[in-house]
């Protein structure tokens, strides 16, 4: 035999010679659930996961920061009292996510704070746009919904604005709306290929914001579908995106990887809720050895093309790396 490819993989040393990936808390962004009560509360299905207090927040961020995650994604859980059919309480300048944002900038200036645009935490029909009375839902006028949420969320501090709706049109509405209030440095990592999964299951229990009726697939993209994705990347970048994203990550591998051949963007992608609490579950089992597969579930996703990973390991995984 002239070829033994194991002669490449035979040290420590001569394996790391030619590894292709590698990811440190550079990579990572941060989602964090918060919540207007004054104790954090556990979200059974995402172990180790929590609604945070405003206090628990603090103390999440700045553990976070001194790993190296400078990244952090807010998910609001929204009282039902305040959910109204247009989601009015998404653009309330008093509302959860502007004061969290103003809290952080204050205590955290170095972090980067991105924010969430989408109506579902905040809408009656836990649907991320308007419902109009036959059930459809309704696109231009949700957008301008939107605009006015990314636009209280950058008075408040956003640095990145992260749209997760899937309406059409959103990416060009969102940046001139920005640029017209004087935000021309505030980002748009849009959520471009996001799936109608089944992987966001438990996200919907954290923040109780599952589709009173209906699905989303009238909105988020078919998962047997792959050229829906470049034509969704062709349209976002058209439109002015900084970013782009891909949702959910891991069963979605062959989407990244095709993304990231037909786009010059930064690509990230969003190991999502059902994929955290798949490993978590096998994990406290002792089924799989927890360390191991979450930074080989990260790794694969870095391999395929994401430059940044959303992840709700983030902390774990710098903490593990440092150590
Ligand atoms: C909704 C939104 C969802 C997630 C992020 N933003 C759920 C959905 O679309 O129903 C899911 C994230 C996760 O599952 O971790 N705008």
């Amino acid at each position: 035999m002239r070829s033994r490819p194991r002669r490449n993989r035979k040290s420590a040393v001569v394996r790391g010679f030619h590894r292709e990936t590698t990811f440190g808390p550079e990579h990572l962004i941060y989602p964090l659930f918060i919540h207007d009560q004054p104790t954090d509360q556990a979200i059974a299905s995402m172990p180790g996961c929590a609604r945070l207090s405003p206090d628990g927040l603090l103390r999440e961020v700045e553990a976070a920061l001194a790993v190296g995650v400078g990244a952090v994604v807010l998910f609001p859980a929204v009282d039902d009292a305040l959910k109204t059919p247009k989601g009015r309480q998404a653009h309330n300048p008093e509302g959860l996510i502007p004061r969290t944002l103003r809290a952080l900038k204050d205590r955290f200036p170095e972090l980067t704070l991105v924010t969430d645009v989408a109506l579902d935490p905040y809408s009656s029909d836990g649907h991320d746009g308007i419902v109009a009375p036959d059930g459809r839902i309704l696109n231009d006028e949700t957008v301008e919904v939107l605009c006015k949420q990314a636009v209280c969320q950058a008075q408040a501090g956003a640095d990145i604005i992260a749209p997760s709706d899937m309406m059409d049109g959103r990416i060009a509405a969102l940046r001139d709306a920005l640029d017209s209030e004087g935000f021309t440095e505030v980002s748009l990592l849009a959520y471009t290929a996001k799936y109608a999964s089944a992987f966001y299951g438990p996200f919907r229990d954290a923040l109780d914001s599952a589709p009173r009726g209906g699905d989303k697939k009238t909105y988020q993209m078919d998962p047997a579908n792959v050229r829906e994705a470049i034509r969704e990347v062709e349209l976002d970048e058209a439109e002015g995106a900084d970013m782009i994203m891909v949702k959910p990550a891991g069963p979605y591998l062959d989407v990244i990887r095709q993304v990231r051949e037909c786009t010059t963007l930064p690509v990230a992608a969003y190991q999502v809720s059902g994929e955290y609490a798949m490993l978590k579950a096998a994990c406290e089992r002792g089924w799989l050895d927890e360390k191991k597969v979450v930074m080989e579930s990260l790794l694969a996703i870095r391999r395929a093309g994401a430059d940044v990973i959303l992840t709700y390991f983030a902390r774990q995984v710098a903490t593990w790396l440092k150590t």
